[in-house]
């Protein structure tokens, strides 16, 4: 079981670029660019994550950015993830990247997105990882900072597929940014926001996002599962949510297995997810692999899991297509 995890052509949807910075890199990054460290060693990092919800992981994520700042930068963190997401048979993935925590200590937006393109294309060319981007907008910053964001965007249009909604949900329902979502909408952006587990209100914000900002995928969303209506329009409309297992355990220390099984027999389209590997020390396969451990989730199961992930990818009925039949593929030649 073990091989044929590690080993199947897998697709990622819910990483965050920054999310991936490892504490070795943090190291390098800070003496490169002169900036002192609160660490000793990258030891001493690791021993200082302590997160226990949201808002303490975001506190130390915005603060380890302060590394980042040139086009090499973001160049080689986006093509570390690619490289670690080689060794877990990733094929293509949808990353996410925070503009906002980057232009606000002065990086343009150019740099940011230039590092970012550039390993986009050698992945692809020399590790044969596809991949496509959605930018994220903070959701405690205001919304007419994300509308800036949005409008700096538009010459890099043909470079990201979509927008997201990630930062600290508390008190910033996705109704704040409901003009925002909908400009990027017409200017021909795919949706997605986070609804992250356990927040306050967040039945209310993810029926937001599905009836009034019509996403076309969930981020999280395993509180839908409180709500029998929300859970059939979520199928009726196919969306997609992406779950986060070892995140979830960190923030809501639990790896919500059995809301991952119960979505399965619905027939939600729920994918896992590796959210921030950099902090939370497990990439795609680890996330797939304490599944297992935990709840003994069948081959059939992580199948699905898998497909599920091409399946609601934000890519054309073609290459989906190619992809999914790799699948099957490789479960015919394996299992
Ligand atoms: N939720 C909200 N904001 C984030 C996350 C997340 O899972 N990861 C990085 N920023
Ligand atoms: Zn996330």
């Amino acid at each position: 079981m073990k091989k044929y995890i590690e080993e199947m052509p897998k697709a990622e949807l819910h990483v965050h670029l920054e999310g991936t910075l490892e504490p070795e890199h943090i190291f390098s990054l800070a003496e490169r660019n002169n900036i002192s460290l609160d660490y000793k060693t990258p030891e001493e990092v690791v021993a200082a994550y302590d997160f226990h919800d949201l808002p303490s992981f975001l506190t130390i994520y915005y603060a380890a950015m302060n590394v980042l700042q040139t086009e090499q930068d973001f160049y080689e963190l986006a093509y570390h993830y690619f490289l670690r997401a080689k060794k877990d048979s990733i094929v293509y993935v949808e990353p996410f990247f925070d503009p906002q925590g980057h232009t606000s200590r002065g990086v343009a937006f150019d740099t940011i997105i230039q590092g970012i393109h550039r390993a986009q294309l050698d992945a692809q060319e020399k590790l044969g990882i596809e991949s496509n981007l959605i930018m994220c907008f903070l959701r405690d910053l205001s919304a007419e900072s994300a509308m800036e964001h949005l409008e700096m965007s538009l010459p890099y249009k043909d470079w990201i597929i979509g927008v997201g909604l990630d930062s600290d949900e508390k008190d910033n329902p996705p109704s704040k940014f409901a003009e925002v979502f909908a400009r990027a909408r017409e200017e021909g952006y795919l949706l997605t926001m986070h609804c992250d587990v356990n927040q306050v209100d967040i039945v209310d914000h993810i029926w937001q996002c599905v009836n009034d900002i019509k996403v076309d995928r969930i981020d999280h969303g395993i509180n839908s599962l409180e709500d029998e209506a929300l859970c059939d329009e979520i199928v009726k409309r196919g969306l997609g949510l992406t779950v986060c297992p070892v995140s979830n355990r960190f923030v809501v220390q639990n790896l919500t297995s059995a809301e991952i099984k119960t979505m399965l027999t619905k027939n939600m389209k729920v994918t896992i997810n590796s959210d921030d590997p950099g902090y939370f020390r497990a990439y795609l396969t680890e996330n797939f692999l304490a599944l297992i451990e935990d709840a003994e989730f069948t081959i059939d199961e992580m199948k699905q899991l898998n497909k599920n992930a091409f399946d609601v990818s934000w890519l054309d009925t073609k290459r989906k297509q190619d992809y999914l039949n790799q699948v099957e593929e490789f479960f015919e030649s394996t299992v």
